[in-house]
């Protein structure tokens, strides 16, 4: 895939999938920014990227440090032509509850990263990107299946794939299309920040490994092949589409 001239952004690039989509993107010789919290990992994570990415910090559930990560992006450039969604998944002890106890302020700290994030992250980009751009949100198999414990996070993905339907018809105009890569299970840090004990990170991710018709764990870059795809014009008739990256999980 041949993405010489395009500018992207990743939220989250500085670590697990959005890391690996920043790789492949940066391979296939797209230019641009990764976006997150944490300045060391941004630091050492842009360092492996190809000379054009420079990184921002953001906390993309704040919207005054949303408006001013997109009017940095201009001050350092320029408009964008891809723009990848991927912040999300866990916010520590509480991501992962049943359902009868689920409390209240887990729940709007879960909602707030992995759907009021999404849909400001792409209203506040609007006036950064050009005409054509492809905007990529990352959902999940949540939305498709259900699993123990995750009644908001699906909910949220579930959202995010909905959003790209609607703002399709509404960006199409400007020609920008909206997409979603829902991944499977996927070996990155996420099962670490559940607040568990690494033994039991270890354990639950074998149980959605377990799962998996293709018998193993999906790596950051099989998500990122399906990034560039979409990113590239070769997708240009796709639009308010899912590509599933889940090993075979919800169509086997
Ligand atoms: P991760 O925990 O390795 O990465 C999450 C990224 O989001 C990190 O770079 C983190 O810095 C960033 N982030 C989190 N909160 C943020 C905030 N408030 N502001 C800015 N950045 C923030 O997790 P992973 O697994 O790479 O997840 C990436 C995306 O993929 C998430 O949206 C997750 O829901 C989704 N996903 C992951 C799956 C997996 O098996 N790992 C499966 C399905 C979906």
């Amino acid at each position: 895939m041949n993405l010489s001239g395009k500018k992207a952004l990743i939220t989250g690039g500085n670590s697990g999938i959005g890391f690996g989509i920043a790789q492949e993107l940066s391979k296939a010789a797209a230019t641009g920014f990764i976006v997150g919290r944490n300045s060391e990992t941004l630091e050492s994570a842009q360092k492996t990227l190809n000379e054009d990415f420079q990184s921002i910090e953001c906390d993309v559930t704040d919207n005054e440090q949303l408006k001013s990560l997109f009017e940095k992006l201009e001050q350092r450039g320029g408009k964008l032509d891809v723009l990848v969604v991927n912040a999300g998944g866990a916010i520590g002890p509480g991501s992962i509850q049943p359902f009868e106890a689920f409390d209240e302020e887990s729940h709007d700290k879960m909602v707030a990263l992995n759907l009021r994030s999404v849909f400001f992250t792409v209203q506040k980009a609007l006036p950064y990107l050009n005409e054509g751009a492809s905007v990529i949100l990352i959902a999940s198999i949540a939305v498709h299946k259900g699993f123990p414990g995750m009644s908001v996070y699906a909910a949220c993905k579930a959202g995010v794939r909905s959003l790209a339907r609607t703002l399709s018809v509404e960006l199409m105009h400007r020609g920008i299309r909206v997409n979603v890569v829902s991944p499977g299970t996927i070996d990155t840090p996420v099962f670490n920040r559940l607040g568990i004990s690494d033994e039991e990170a270890e354990q639950a991710k074998q149980q959605f490994v377990d799962l998996i018709p293709m018998g193993r764990i999906g790596k950051p870059k099989d998500i990122g092949a399906a990034v560039c795809f979409l990113a590239s014009d070769e997708s240009s008739f796709m639009v308010g589409e899912e590509i599933i990256v889940d090993g075979g999980v919800v169509n086997l």
